[in-house]
């Protein structure tokens, strides 16, 4: 039983191809032989359900297809009978690249009859089941938390959904279940897992789902050493699961100051190079009025040295400043070092000797091409981190083949806090529960932006896979935090305080992480967000096939005592 994947008469045989989740069989029918199947078979469609009987039977020599595991055989059909019809297709399954994303997710059960789909379902399937024989092997258990719970701060905005006994009351969505896990601590279950769905309602990117999952994990008295070695183990099996590789463990471990210092990102893809420096120094002593007054308003030259392409053409080199453009960049300097000396504006402007110099320390070679860029720090960091992204993939610095070595290492020693630009208050980098390294303690009360967290990241070939930290266990340390960021004391009771009162009866040290499990199978398969969940979101979290979100019976809003104020055009 299966579906008509494609029909073919050629007058003397009809030979069907009929699929399901297994793979495609082939059918064939001889018309001389049976003639009322022969009629029978040629109504059919493409999509038809069927039921076949027949005898299996080798290809005749020649027609056999070695790359079809059922390449060697074909049904001589003796009877089918037609199990269900098909409408006429929205779009043709072997042909669905052509098709628009939203035609495709409105048919989403069409989409995923195709086999590239079931694949990546399977993978995935494959893939919770490493997970959980792992953290089991382990000793960790799986325990459920609500759904239904009181809003869990994780930097979106909650889901609400309406009590309908206690008027004006909500509960909301989690966005991740660390308060819960971190009760479980509490309450002795010391090594907790759980392969849990989270809801966020952010801006989407295609990476981001507004229902995602989680592997989410909690494991008391743990330091980073722990948490670290119980995430390698499991990365160490799921490429050996997913790609059949062996990867070298444990990962390197890389502090937030030094990527983001020389690569422009807290996720920098390590896969090529293309490391950024600051050349500021060198580049101080110029008349160039767009340097030097950018260096006056406490500005930045941050450059990186493109080797070998030098002999980029003036156009191909202004190809790369437009690129420049849509990184947030203003602009970007070009400086070509050829085996006659320098080329390029700055030529003239900046003295041989310090171009030299600034050469020398992003060690280019004559050959290479400089590029740089100028501008506040920060900024210039993140724009020439985005760049260089772009960069490698224009000129395929590293190869799209995701079998190759992949590029898996800890970022370590996030800034506790971020601190908003302009009005100098402080947030959460990561969650209010986070801990510190105590050498910093010092720094808490003065310059808290500066304190380093106990927050961690695994970043794999340029995507933030997981993140977690030591927590906070001490209940005096936890109130000091929601007193730097400035939450008044009943709001910190109405929303933490059953927290820090748990935290007051023996709360041990704990540690843990949360792996995105949607972008783990993404970094497997490559492709979108959306490629790895049966049912996702567009980037405006609709659902188009069933129509969500959508108007509801007046009568369930009464009773939810919810009134709609629709918004002013
Ligand atoms: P965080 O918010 O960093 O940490 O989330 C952990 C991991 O979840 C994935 N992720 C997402 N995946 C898809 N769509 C989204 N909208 C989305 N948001 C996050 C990422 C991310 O690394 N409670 C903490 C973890 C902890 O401290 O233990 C937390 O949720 O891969």
């Amino acid at each position: 039983m299966g579906w008509v994947h494609r029909r073919r008469d050629l007058g003397g045989l009809i030979f069907i191809d009929l699929r399901d989740r297994y793979g495609k069989t082939q059918l064939v029918v001889h018309p001389e032989r049976r003639p009322d199947l022969a009629a029978q078979a040629h109504d059919l469609h493409a999509e038809w359900v069927i039921e076949a009987d027949g005898v299996v039977q080798a290809r005749p020599e020649g027609m056999v297809k070695r790359d079809l595991s059922s390449g060697e055989i074909e049904v001589e059909l003796t009877s089918f009978s037609v199990l269900n019809r098909c409408l006429p297709l929205p779009f043709q399954l072997d042909d669905a690249a052509k098709a628009s994303e939203e035609l495709r997710l409105k048919y989403r059960y069409l989409d995923l009859r195709r086999p590239e789909m079931q694949e990546t379902l399977v993978l995935r399937h494959r893939m919770a089941n490493v997970v959980r024989e792992h953290f089991t092997a382990e000793g960790f258990l799986e325990i459920e938390t609500p759904f239904l719970v009181k809003s869990t701060p994780e930097g979106a905005r909650d889901y609400l959904v309406p009590s309908r006994i206690f008027a004006g009351q909500f509960y909301a969505l989690p966005q991740s279940p660390q308060i819960y896990k971190q009760l479980l601590m509490i309450a002795g279950m010391d090594r907790y897992f759980q392969i849990v769905r989270c809801f966020r309602d952010e801006d989407l990117r295609s990476d981001r789902q507004p229902e995602f999952t989680q592997v989410d994990v909690e494991i008391a008295f743990a330091d980073c050493d722990t948490v670290f070695a119980t995430a390698e183990r499991l990365f160490e099996k799921i490429l050996r699961a997913a790609w059949g590789i062996e990867i070298a463990l444990p990962f390197p471990r890389y502090s937030y100051q030094h990527v983001m210092e020389t690569y422009g990102s807290d996720k920098p893809d390590l896969r090529f190079g293309l490391p950024l420096h600051n050349v500021t120094e060198h580049l101080r002593e110029t008349e160039f009025r767009i340097i030097s007054s950018a260096l006056e308003a406490g500005g930045v030259v941050i450059g990186l040295c493109f080797s070998g392409k030098a002999s980029l053409s003036r156009k191909e080199v202004s190809e790369l400043e437009d690129l420049a453009k849509t990184c947030d960049l203003a602009g970007i300097l070009p400086l070509k070092l050829t085996a006659e000396g320098f080329a390029g504006s700055l030529v003239g402007k900046v003295s041989e000797d310090h171009l030299r110099a600034a050469a020398a320390q992003l060690e280019a070679q004559p050959g290479d091409l400089i590029l740089l860029a100028i501008g506040k720090k920060s900024s210039v960091l993140k724009g020439m981190g985005a760049f260089r992204r772009k960069l490698a993939e224009k000129f395929q610095l590293f190869r799209p083949d995701l079998h190759q070595n992949p590029s898996l290492f800890w970022v370590v020693d996030f800034p506790l806090f971020e601190r908003d630009e302009e009005t100098r208050e402080i947030a959460p980098s990561h969650h209010p529960f986070t801990g510190w390294l105590r050498e910093d303690d010092h720094l808490l009360a003065g310059e808290p932006w500066k304190v380093r967290s106990t927050a961690y990241d695994l970043v794999m070939n340029g995507s933030e896979l997981l993140s977690g930290s030591i927590r906070i266990h001490d209940p005096q340390q936890q109130a000091e935090i929601f007193r730097l960021l400035k939450i008044p004391d009943e709001e910190v009771e109405l929303r933490f305080g059953f927290l820090l009162e748990a935290l007051r009866y023996g709360a041990p040290p704990m540690g843990g992480m949360a792996i995105g499990f949607d972008r783990t199978i993404m970094a497997l398969t490559g492709g979108s967000i959306r490629d790895v969940i049966a049912f996702p979101k567009t980037n405006l979290a609709q659902s188009l096939m069933d129509g969500c979100p959508s108007t509801v019976d007046p009568q369930l809003l009464k009773d939810l005592h919810i009134a709609v104020v629709p918004p002013k055009v």
